[in-house]
């Protein structure tokens, strides 16, 4: 018998993540799974604990790097519809963690329910961007949390009220392993306008970043009332290369890599800016990415 017996139909060994992932490099998972329900997930969660298996919730792959030796243990993908799912009743929209952040936003906007549209753009799922808070200029995803269920690494369900939440900066308080669930409360506007604002968001932001590439969001986090692409531009590292990877002449603040690219290259050039930004300007940046 081994450590999985049981889960065999949704557990599969040496997984290639960078498929997974909008960088498209790194190592494969030891064990990689894709639940088909709450019930199951629970079930893996469990086991592994038991096993002492360590486990990690990969979301949309958007905000991670994964190293190009891979990732010990297991990693979990709510890709499967269980977890997808999106419904809308009166202000409210409840999404599942893994459904696309993207999806959310077009539900609302088709519901004439405004608030998330400014987030235009950012790839991703739910669960990833509560995870992380992620935001624009426009706002954040957190601001229009009202709950969220979510399942600790015993594999026990909570809910967790707004009340009991915060958000800040790329940051909140939802920690547990898994968001199983996210509700937003919005406000009713004119599916028209709201469509129109999206589009004029899409617009801008597409100018502004290189979307579409191998990339990942944001490297940085943006210092305290400074932004980090400016500093790196600033710093004059536009352009600047290790093998395969590249800060974007779009956007210094992502980095773009080539087919030839490893997470090896990426991590160098990562460190490269960090250290010429501290020493030229003498601002050090904390990242934003996630390194698996
Ligand atoms: N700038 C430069 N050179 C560059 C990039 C930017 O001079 O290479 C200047 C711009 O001209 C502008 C200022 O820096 O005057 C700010 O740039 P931008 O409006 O692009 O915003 P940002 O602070 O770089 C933040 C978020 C983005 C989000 C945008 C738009 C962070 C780290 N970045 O970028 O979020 O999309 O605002 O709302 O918070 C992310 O978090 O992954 C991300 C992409």
């Amino acid at each position: 018998m081994s450590l999985l017996t049981g889960f065999d139909e949704i557990v599969r060994q040496g997984e290639a993540l960078a498929p997974h992932t909008w960088f498209h490099l790194g190592g494969p998972a030891e064990y990689f799974a894709t639940p088909r329900s709450i019930d199951e997930l629970a079930g893996l969660v469990r086991r592994s604990a038991a096993e002492g298996i360590p486990v990690r919730l990969l979301g949309g792959g958007s905000n991670v790097l994964v190293r190009d030796e891979g990732v010990p243990g297991m990693v979990i993908s709510l890709s499967e519809p269980a977890f997808g799912e999106i419904r809308a009743s009166g202000h409210t929209l409840t999404a599942g963690g893994g459904a696309k952040l993207g999806h959310l936003i077009s539900v609302a906007v088709r519901e004439g329910l405004a608030g998330l549209e400014p987030l235009v753009g950012i790839p991703g799922t739910v669960g990833g961007a509560l995870h992380g808070n992620a935001g624009s200029r426009g706002g954040d995803v957190g601001q229009w949390t009202c709950r969220a269920t979510v399942m600790t690494r015993t594999g026990e369900l909570l809910q967790r009220e707004r009340d009991d939440l915060t958000f800040a900066y790329r940051e909140s308080s939802l920690d547990e392993l898994v968001i199983v669930e996210g509700q937003f409360e919005l406000e009713r506007d004119d599916p028209e306008e709201l469509t129109k604002r999206m589009q004029k968001h899409w617009i801008i932001k597409k100018a502004a970043q290189p979307l579409g590439h191998q990339s990942a969001g944001c490297i940085f986090k943006n210092p305290r009332g400074m932004s980090a692409g400016m500093l790196i531009d600033q710093a004059g590292l536009k352009g600047s290369r290790v093998g395969g990877a590249e800060v974007s002449d779009l956007h210094a603040n992502f980095i773009v890599a080539d087919e030839s690219a490893s997470s090896q290259d990426v991590l160098r050039l990562i460190d490269l800016v960090r250290s010429r930004v501290a020493e030229r300007l003498g601002v050090e940046l904390e990242m934003e990415i996630e390194v698996w």
